[in-house]
């Protein structure tokens, strides 16, 4: 019989972290603060048209900025909701407070917290948070990746067709997005493509193999900077939709577990050529589908509506 091990811990993977055991506390109190405002329901505000923002983002922020300049104070951070701090140093944070505020806004509980800190530009150490199911994602580069403290891997997904992806759409200039397009060609290639509303969180689902890879346009480095290192120290594969590798504030973003990368990208390859693209359906002929068409050729005398002689 097979022998099913335990999964490793970060003690016994000799992970010896040097900043996400304090950056996992940061995490974890202002997720606790998060839901606190969770549940208690909070007032959305605007940021443009549909961007929304929370008194739970700017709450949350104001208490990590504050930890990181007690802990770390040469430390360089920039946040989402306005923090910046620029002491020239070598290190810098990267803070998305609450990633998956329409979702928080909502009460739809898909969301977590985001610290992601770089060294002379390069992604150094990533802790992700969700407060509600408790996981902590944590990595350090070239230490593996964790989730609560267990090693995580990449899933082992081969194919494209058998594989689970995820997307996003932004929040501004919506109109402008071509992402549909690729939400179409992915699903009709795919198990299927999930879009919770959280890059963060998705990212993570790659690194621990829920999904087997995910892509999104326009990104911020407040919602990849943590992801991405998480992703790529549980074994996947992370660029651009190119193939480029990316810097921490590049935009566009293509995660994977590696083996179904060549597929993906050449998959984006054909879409950017518009080779192999599926025709959108036309929504106007709905009606002529399934039980309404049998509705309408009723209506219109269909020959299927005439009763067949026995
Ligand atoms: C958003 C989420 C969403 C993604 C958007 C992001 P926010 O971040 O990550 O999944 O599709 O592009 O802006 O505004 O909730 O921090
Ligand atoms: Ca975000
Ligand atoms: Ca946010």
């Amino acid at each position: 019989m097979k022998s099913v091990s335990a999964p490793e811990t970060a003690l016994q993977a000799g992970a010896h972290f040097e900043f996400a055991p304090r950056m996992s506390e940061i995490a974890r109190e202002a997720g606790a603060l998060l839901l606190g405002y969770f549940h208690r329901r909070v007032k959305i505000e605007y940021k443009g048209d549909a961007d929304l923002v929370t008194e739970a983002d700017r709450a949350s922020e104001k208490l990590i900025l504050e930890r990181i300049r007690a802990e770390w104070p040469t430390h360089e951070v920039i946040g989402e909701e306005g923090a910046r701090i620029e002491t020239g140093g070598d290190y810098r944070w990267y803070v998305d407070p609450l990633d998956g505020t329409t979702n928080f806004a909502h009460s739809y509980p898909v969301f977590c917290v985001s610290l992601g800190l770089t060294f002379q530009g390069k992604r150094k150490a990533a802790v992700l948070y969700d407060p509600t199911r408790d996981e902590l994602f944590a990595a350090e580069r070239g230490r593996g990746a964790f989730l609560n403290e267990q090693k995580i891997e990449v899933s082992k997904t081969p194919k494209l067709a058998q594989s689970l992806m995820a997307t996003g759409f932004p929040s501004h200039k919506r109109h402008k997005n071509p992402n549909i397009y690729f939400y179409h060609q992915l699903t009709l290639r795919s198990h299927g493509v999930r879009r919770a509303g959280s890059a963060a969180l998705d990212l993570a689902s790659v690194a621990c193999g829920r999904f087997d890879g995910f892509w999104e346009f326009n990104l911020n480095a407040w919602d990849t900077a943590a992801g991405i290192l998480i992703v790529e120290e549980a074994g996947g594969k992370v660029t651009g939709p190119r193939g480029e590798a990316l810097e921490v504030t590049d935009r566009d973003v293509v995660a994977s577990n590696g083996l179904i990368h060549p597929e993906l990208l050449h998959e984006f390859d054909e879409i950017f050529h518009g080779r192999g693209l599926e025709p959108l359906p036309d929504p106007r002929g709905i009606p002529e589908v399934g039980a309404g068409a049998a509705r309408s050729e009723i209506r219109q005398g269909h020959p299927a509506a005439v009763p067949r002689k026995r």
